[in-house]
């Protein structure tokens, strides 16, 4: 009998260690247990899952003190209970996904290279061995992959640049720094099939001809780092990094570097003076890291989504990947749903879901069945867009026409409790917090903001501080140096917007 608990660190936050634990010592026959990644069903987690001939059935959320009855109740044959959630693959939130990225979080032991090679694994490695690098690097830009760290840039265009950059000597950089609040894909990748993100990152050395990767991980996902370590080793172990992988002449060496807890070194030319040992400050560019990047060397830096990404992509082909997904926005997006929502996890699924199927039909809205009142996406420095606008669907383009913007595709829920003017404010407050304050209107800007919305809120001469908010917010948006400062004016200006009375205290 094989039981699934997960791992993951959410998992592990509500007690999935001691669920597994519980059950070793519960179990009246012999059980094979192994410890998978999350399936993104985080209000079910702990979820135990039993095989049976009907497929793996779940249990959630177990604690450790009901596993006896569960086990007594015939858990292990996956029979009924008040847990039962049924056949994992067939409840609406598994079935009605579209996993390329995510196709084995979840399902496989995360740490096994056997299990990784029967559920797919390696096959776009192999593929991609097959063909020359610029065959390569063609078959990524013909899937029509972006940067899923954010920015949205053709993952095939920067790779072709770097292809085509001079030298010897070229790295690939994985932005694994997350930092955005309501973001937790990368992470969960990371713990629940890393052996993806290195094939992934072997691919793309191939295709841009370089042989060192870093990948460089924020030090609050200890347990991403060790299970990167733990995956990187077996890897090694399997021919598949190192001198001659797979039997080809490629070589590639892979390491984990730990951030300090800075969210500017998300940033990647931040993230690449860290990866160099300095203090996290922004790089102007030009130049950009694919031309002079890690240690002035042609660097590819792509977020783990992308990354993880591209094995399915070769694997099966550019085209069926662009299949996918609507106008420019092509294939999946790993959609995370966080905050106030009653099912909050991971979504992934081809590009133009909207965002009322999101947070109202598979989030299930507020936990406390109160209205939702914005969503904000795309991180700390994403817009607040109201229910007005839920119609609108998950892409690039058609978000960015609205003034929003996908980022790294994390969607936080608020309910009508929520003070938006305290939000803006925040936003500010943040920005003052990280910013690397390298450049005036982020550094001073920030700290002028977080006043001047205080003094709306607080009555004193409302509109002309209204005008110098709208001059701060244009000066931020044109003037800063990166996205930090550049963004910022973002949830200010849409909570302005949105929620103007919000900013009226007095008459409230
Ligand atoms: P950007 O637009 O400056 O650059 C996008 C990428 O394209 C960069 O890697 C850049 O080097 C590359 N690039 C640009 N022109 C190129 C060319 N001709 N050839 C090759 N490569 C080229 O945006 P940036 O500042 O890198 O990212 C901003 C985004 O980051 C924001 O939109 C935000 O959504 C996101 N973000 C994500 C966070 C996360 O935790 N994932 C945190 C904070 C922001
Ligand atoms: Fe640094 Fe902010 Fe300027 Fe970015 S915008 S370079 S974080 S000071």
């Amino acid at each position: 009998i094989t039981v699934h608990v997960p791992q993951d660190s959410a998992a592990v936050s509500v007690g999935a260690n001691e669920v597994a634990a519980a059950i070793q010592r519960a179990a009246d026959e012999p059980i094979r247990l192994v410890r998978n990644g999350s399936r993104g069903m985080l209000w079910l987690e702990p979820l135990v899952e039993v095989d049976t001939e009907r497929g793996r059935v779940g249990y959630g959320p177990v604690t450790p003190g009901r596993v006896p009855e569960l086990i007594d109740a015939g858990m292990l044959r996956g029979a009924e209970h008040e847990l039962r959630q049924g056949v994992v693959d067939e409840l609406p939130w598994m079935r009605d996904q579209q996993r390329l990225c995510f196709a084995r979080v979840g399902i496989t032991d995360p740490l096994s290279t056997s299990d990784y090679e029967a559920h797919g694994g390696m096959r776009g490695l192999r593929a991609a061995l097959a063909k020359k690098p610029s065959e390569v690097v063609e078959e990524v830009t013909a899937s029509g992959l972006r940067g899923r760290g954010g920015a949205g840039f053709p993952a095939g265009i920067k790779w072709n640049t770097v292809l085509q950059a001079d030298g010897p000597d070229k790295f690939i950089c994985c932005n694994a720094d997350e930092g955005d609040s309501g973001t937790f894909a990368d992470r969960m990748l990371m713990e629940g099939d890393p052996f993806c993100l290195i094939e992934g990152m072997t691919i793309a050395a191939h295709a841009v001809g370089a042989t060192e990767g870093y990948v460089y991980v924020r030090s609050e996902y200890p347990d991403a780092v060790r299970a990167l370590r733990r995956a990187i080793d077996a890897a090694y172990a399997a021919g598949w990094l190192g001198e001659a992988i797979l039997g080809s002449d490629l070589r590639f060496d892979l390491f984990v570097r730990v951030g300090a807890g800075a969210y500017i070194c998300g940033e990647e030319t931040s993230m690449l003076e860290s990866l160099e040992g300095k203090r996290g400050m922004v790089r102007a560019k030009p130049p950009i890291p694919a031309v002079t990047g890690l240690f002035g060397k042609p660097t590819v830096v792509n977020n783990v989504l992308t990354l993880a990404s591209v094995p399915a992509i070769l694997a099966d082909g550019g085209q069926a990947y662009a299949e996918l997904g609507v106008e420019r926005s092509r294939g999946t997006q790993v959609f995370q749903l966080a905050g106030n929502v009653a099912r909050g996890g991971v979504f992934e699924t081809a590009f133009g879901i909207t965002i009322d199927e999101l947070v109202n039909g598979y989030g299930g809205g507020t936990p406390s069945g109160r209205p939702v009142r914005a969503v904000q996406i795309g991180g700390p420095l994403g817009s607040y867009v109201p229910p007005e606008r839920f119609g609108l669907p998950m892409d690039y383009e058609a978000l960015g026409e609205a003034q929003a913007m996908l980022g790294h595709g994390g969607i936080t829920v608020f309910d009508d409790t929520t003070d938006m003017a305290a939000m803006a404010r925040f936003a500010f407050e943040f920005c003052a917090e990280e910013s690397c304050g390298k450049c005036t209107p982020c550094r001073v800007g920030a700290v002028r903001g977080v006043e001047t919305v205080d003094r709306i809120v607080g009555g004193q001469d409302r509109d002309g501080n209204l005008a110098v908010l709208n001059d701060l917010c244009e000066l931020m948006t044109d003037g800063s140096l990166c996205a930090m400062g550049g963004l910022t004016p973002n949830p200010v200006r849409s909570a302005l917007e949105h929620f103007p009375e919000d900013f009226l205290k007095e008459a409230k």
